[in-house]
This record gives structure tokens, sequence and C-alpha cells, in this order.
């Protein structure tokens, strides 16, 4: 358990300082999952693994009336987050250092009602308990809540030599794409709505997952 928080604070500690600028050319999808997200006033939504909260300050300055909870495993990269929520001037988002297989509402956001709306922007291919993860966060969302994933997909649609470049350089940062993780969704369709949307040729792929 441990060894998840060091190593995520081993490889973040340099990298948080020029996250945003690199990221933003190729982790696709994830402002059309903020755009997509339909968080009404008074909703609480998480972000698992919210790295240096770039999502959660562009959610929070759109719904102000919402409130919007992430946790990370690094605590350095939350240090960096929290300096950019204070520079941002929002004042609707908590953080707090946990495991996305290991939170609860209630003893680690002091919450009275699970959440409306929990995401993993990628963050699901960097977490090897990504089963215990997706249930865990099934777990802490309201009935009629939403849980939505945005990460990398198989790229099988793009050019192949493309492909093998992406998962070597990607394999450097310990990011996956788990050949388990659609049939895991996919088996969920009965107890869930489930709808998964590649996008970029199968660069990257959008799920929302609802209570029926
Ligand atoms: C690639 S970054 C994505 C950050 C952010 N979600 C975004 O879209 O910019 C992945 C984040 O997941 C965090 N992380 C990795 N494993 C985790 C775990 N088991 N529980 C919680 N966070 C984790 C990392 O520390 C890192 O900040």
């Amino acid at each position: 358990m441990t060894d998840a928080f060091e190593s995520m604070d081993r490889m973040y500690r340099l990298q948080r300082y020029f996250y945003d600028a690199t990221r933003k050319y190729y982790l696709l999808g994830r402002d059309r999952l903020l755009d997509e997200m339909d968080v009404k006033a008074g909703e609480r939504v998480l972000e698992a693994g919210c790295g240096t909260a770039r999502n959660l300050i562009i959610l929070a300055k759109r719904h102000p009336k919402a409130h919007f909870y992430g946790l990370d495993a690094s605590s350095a990269m939350l240090e960096t987050a929290q300096a950019k929520v204070d520079a941002a001037g929002v004042k609707n988002i908590t953080l707090k250092t946990a495991l996305a297989d290991d939170f609860r509402f209630d003893s680690t956001f002091e919450l009275a009602k699970p959440f409306d709306k929990i995401f993993f922007s990628y963050s699901i291919s960097m977490i090897p308990p990504w089963r215990e993860s997706i249930e865990n966060a099934l777990q802490n969302l309201a009935s009629g809540g939403s849980l939505y994933i945005v990460d990398f997909y198989d790229q099988r649609d793009l050019p192949a030599f493309f492909a093998r470049l992406l998962k070597w350089w990607l394999s450097k940062f310990h990011v996956t794409h788990w050949e388990g993780l659609m049939p895991f969704l996919g088996e969920m369709r009965g107890r869930h709505d489930v709808k998964i949307e590649p996008l970029y040729r199968r660069y990257s792929f959008l799920a929302q997952i609802s209570s029926k």
C-alpha cells in the first residue's frame, strides 16, 4: 500500500513542475469529458488521481455552486495542485492524499453522503489495482450517480509503428492499457448503463458508467 504512495511521489517530485505544459499535447479527451459532465448546483464531484488539479480547477470555475474533491497517491503532486487551486482563487475544491482503491466518502472526505460523480482522467492506466479502484468508486457513488473514465485505449486504428512507439514511451511512465479493462466494463452492462466511446482512432476512450 505505502509503495503506491512512494512510487508516485518519486515519479512526480520533479515532473509536477512541467506536468501541465507537457501533458496538454497527449492526454487527449480530457476536455471532452469535462464538457460532457453535466454538473448540477450542490453536487459533489470527485476526481481519483487528480494530479495537478488541472481538471478540477476548470470544473470548479465552470460550476461555482458544486463542490469538487480530488484525491491522489502523491502528496508532492497535491502540493502543486493546492498551489494552483490557491492561485486560481477557487474555493470549492478539497484535496486529500489517498489511494483510489482505498478511500471512502465519509472517512477520507468527512462527507455525510456519497459522491454524485466520480472520474478517472488518465489515472486508471497507472493503477495496478484498477478493478478494485473502479469497484471502490462505485461504492462511493450515490444512487443515480455516474462514474467516468478517460484514458489511453489500444491504438488499434492508428499506424502500427506509432502504436508501438507510444506503448514503449508510456511504459516508461508505468502507464498501461489494461487488457481486462474493456471486458470488465462490458460485464457491468445489466447492472449499469455503460457507454464506451473510442476517441481519435482508438488513441483514447471515454467511458460513462451510470447506475440504472
Ligand atoms: C497521468 S496523471 C493524471 C492527472 C490528472 N488526472 C490529469 O488528467 O491531468 C495520474 C495521476 O494518478 C495518480 N495516481 C497513480 N496511482 C494512484 C492511486 N493508486 N491512487 C490515487 N492516485 C494515483 C498519480 O500520482 C498522478 O497524479
